[in-house]
């Protein structure tokens, strides 16, 4: 389709793209926020590049395509996507939570040198969970070598305020109607193959242990304070 502007016996004509070619793509690849080789050695920078440019940009694809290409999925944010998991066809509740648990994962961590200790409040919940917070890191390691194949382990802050380790499979989360254990996630660590097997290979809590290094557990204190108070 064209445009034109007449001057006289002389017409000015443009292309019009179609809303088709405009219409900007719903869903965006976050920048990582810090450097790819930030978290060596925990996690090694080729591993980073490739998972979030590769693996994570492959997800907002699939959504988007997805997302377009059924009408009845316009306008609804990943939120509202995730709640309603089990209506959802397999591409688009496996890509939508491809995209939101690889999005809060690079802001779960940061390098070593800023990754802190949790906050007083956080730290007596965990306590008062799990006893201490190191009774709390091996619970969280054996629920992420227990889960079969690929997926994720997770600390919950559930509807009632209390903590819980939870472990979803795939790209599902604790956010998913379809979730076990429901909840606010305030931690997650990605336990899929292509998270660690460069550096790790089939060493799975040997990755458990050393992402400690890396957590960021300024970010994962507020959202341990902003799920209380909700
Ligand atoms: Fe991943």
């Amino acid at each position: 389709m064209f445009r034109c502007l007449f001057f006289g016996v002389i017409a000015l004509c443009a292309p019009v793209p179609s809303f088709a070619q405009v219409a900007p793509a719903p869903f965006t690849l976050p920048a990582l926020p810090y450097a790819t080789e930030a978290l060596d050695p925990a996690i090694d920078a080729t591993t980073m590049t490739i998972h979030h440019d590769k693996h994570h940009q492959a997800y907002v694809d699939a959504l988007n395509k997805a997302v377009v290409a059924d009408p009845s999925l316009a306008g609804r944010s990943l939120e509202a996507l995730l709640a309603k998991a089990s209506t959802l066809p397999p591409v688009v509740r496996n890509n939508a939570g491809g995209h939101w648990n690889h999005s809060f994962f690079w802001k779960t961590m940061a390098p070593a040198a800023q990754s802190g200790q949790p906050s007083a409040p956080l730290g007596a919940a965990i306590d008062r969970q799990f006893g201490s917070l190191a009774a709390f890191k091996v619970a969280f390691r054996e629920a992420g070598t227990k889960r079969f194949g690929s997926g994720w382990v997770w600390l919950v802050v559930k509807a009632d305020g209390t903590l819980a380790i939870t472990s979803t499979p795939n790209q599902d989360n604790p956010l998913m109607d379809v979730a076990d254990v429901k909840g606010t996630p305030v931690l997650g660590n990605d336990v899929w193959e292509h998270a660690y097997y460069l550096k790790y290979q089939n060493r799975r809590a040997d990755y458990l242990d050393g992402w400690w290094q890396v957590v960021n557990w300024k970010t994962v204190s507020d959202r341990f304070a902003a799920a209380r108070t909700r």
